[in-house]
């Protein structure tokens, strides 16, 4: 059998919305906020604008040259660079598959808010709400066999919902949803900083993100800090840019492109945090609770820290709440689909299996691992789940590509691929960057990286952490060992 016929989008409208839609997620709406103020607040801009520069740029440049030359997805793109580097694609995949099983999990304790915040049903104590009615926190393995019903039905949702968008047309389902969304979510961003700045004491927070610190500008953690960011905002290294750029025509300009994508992320968490920002100043100027106590990030702002403030809010609260979750959810989902696109694509490649039947076996498989986090012991796997593949496979995923293609594959040919269409042109500098500077920062932020997370796991976390391990070394191999049912996919 031979290949059937490749998607493309239909507009560089449903290409840039998609490609926004995927960088735009909970990355930008809670971790962010507090990487700006726990890094030097309006200071940490400096290191944040070199890095996105320096790495967010450069890298989806990378990635959409790869993605246009190749037209093909990244375990044929890395098989026609050398067929030894097949299983390096499916390690890549494979992180990329098991994040989103998570990544569904924390979309999915959203959607149980948009709900609750209609009411405030979390009550007067949303810390503890949180801890006893969604995670159920136990971190013993018996934990595991106890599902938490409302995770478990909005877990199941969420990916029902990812499997009606991926599996449809790619225009008709990705391209058309993220038209929607993304200005939906503009939209209600703007609502809410509106908003967010007419309220009492907004000024004692947002005039944080502008009150630099100049010190931490020559702390190393404050630059890994920032890169780290650029890598998780920008979802790099995570095959999406590669597998969007691919159903790009001819003729599109890539690096003008690139530059809009990381500049628009780049600007939604920037303004989003000012909001943010301005709804913990309220909270301090009307409990007087010291701001730097409600600046956290993930899980604890958006369902302690904000349902706190709705607490205190008044009437607007019941308004506000739900946009803010929806807000969150529209986010989370449009980065859902991106990151299970790059995998359906690599699979229904190989194996030629049509777009609709690969998402289905995808969603299915992603559903059944995610049920593990909509157990008693689900929260704490989850973080383990997180430390483990953020801070260790996912970096060590970026520095991989950045070798194959700085130094195994013709880099010439990527410059090329580049300036073809685009006004806006990149050269030797671009080069250097991938080549040398990339790959050191990386290589860095990957070394603190793994020392963190093998310094704070304990046992528990560790067993985890060995059978993810074993899982990531063994699948990819038995996936590059599988011989490919499409005959043209060994036509390099
Ligand atoms: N860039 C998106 C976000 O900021 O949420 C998507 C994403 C990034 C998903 C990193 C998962 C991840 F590990």
């Amino acid at each position: 059998m031979t290949e059937t016929k490749k998607s493309e989008w239909n507009s560089n409208l449903a290409f840039m919305m998609a490609m926004i839609g995927s960088a735009v997620g909970l990355g930008n709406i809670w971790r962010f906020p507090n990487v700006l103020y726990s890094n030097g607040g309006g200071s940490f801009m400096i290191p944040y604008i070199i890095s996105l520069f320096l790495l967010g740029i450069s890298f989806v440049l990378v990635e959409y040259a790869v993605g246009f030359r190749f037209k093909k997805s990244l375990a044929r793109i890395l098989f026609s660079v050398n067929k030894k580097l097949e299983p390096v694609a499916w390690f890549i995949l494979l992180v990329v598959f098991l994040i989103t099983t998570y990544y569904v999990c924390v979309v999915g304790w959203d959607l149980i808010y948009i709900f609750l915040s209609l009411t405030k049903a979390w009550g007067a104590n949303p810390d503890l709400y949180f801890t006893n009615n969604v995670l159920h926190v136990s971190n013993s393995w018996t934990g595991m066999f106890s599902l938490v019903p409302n995770v478990f039905v909005s877990v199941l949702i969420i990916w029902f919902l990812a499997w009606f968008i991926i599996k449809r047309d790619l225009n008709d389902g990705i391209g058309k949803v993220s038209k929607i969304l993304l200005p939906l979510l503009c939209a209600i961003v703007v609502v809410i900083v509106v908003f967010s700045l007419t309220l009492p004491g907004a000024s004692v927070g947002y005039t944080q993100i502008f009150r630099p610190d100049w010190s931490a500008l020559t702390n190393l953690n404050v630059w890994l800090a920032a890169f780290g960011q650029i890598v998780f905002s920008l979802s790099l290294g995570m095959a999406i840019a590669m597998t969007y750029a691919s159903y790009l025509p001819e003729g599109s300009k890539l690096v003008d492109n690139a530059v809009i994508v990381a500049f628009s992320n780049s600007g939604f968490e920037v303004f989003n945090s000012i909001g943010i920002f301005s709804i913990l100043g309220f909270m301090t100027f009307t409990s007087g609770i010291p701001f730097n106590e409600l600046v956290t990030s993930g899980t604890g702002l958006a369902f302690v820290v904000f349902p706190q403030v709705f607490n205190t809010m008044g009437p607007a609260a019941s308004i506000i709440g739900p946009l803010f979750f929806i807000c969150i959810l529209f986010a989370g989902i449009t980065s859902v689909i991106a990151l299970l696109e790059g995998v359906c694509y690599s699979i229904s490649e190989k194996f030629l299996i049509e777009r609709k039947k690969t998402a289905t076996v995808v969603c299915i498989v992603g559903f059944l691992i995610s049920t593990i986090f909509a157990t008693d012991a689900g929260s704490i796997i989850l973080g383990v789940f997180d430390a483990y593949l953020n801070n260790f496979s996912l970096l060590l995923a970026v520095l991989m590509e950045c070798i194959i293609f700085g130094w195994i594959y013709k880099f010439d040919n990527l410059i090329e691929t580049l300036n073809e269409n685009s006004k806006l042109q990149v050269g030797k500098t671009w080069k250097t960057v991938i080549k040398y500077i990339l790959p050191i920062c990386i290589g860095g932020l990957w070394i603190q990286g793994v020392f963190t997370t093998i310094t704070t796991a304990d046992i528990f976390s560790r067993t985890i952490m060995t059978i993810l391990t074993v899982i990531l070394i063994v699948v990819p191999i038995i996936f590059a060992k599988l011989p490919a049912i499409n005959k043209d996919y060994y036509n390099v």
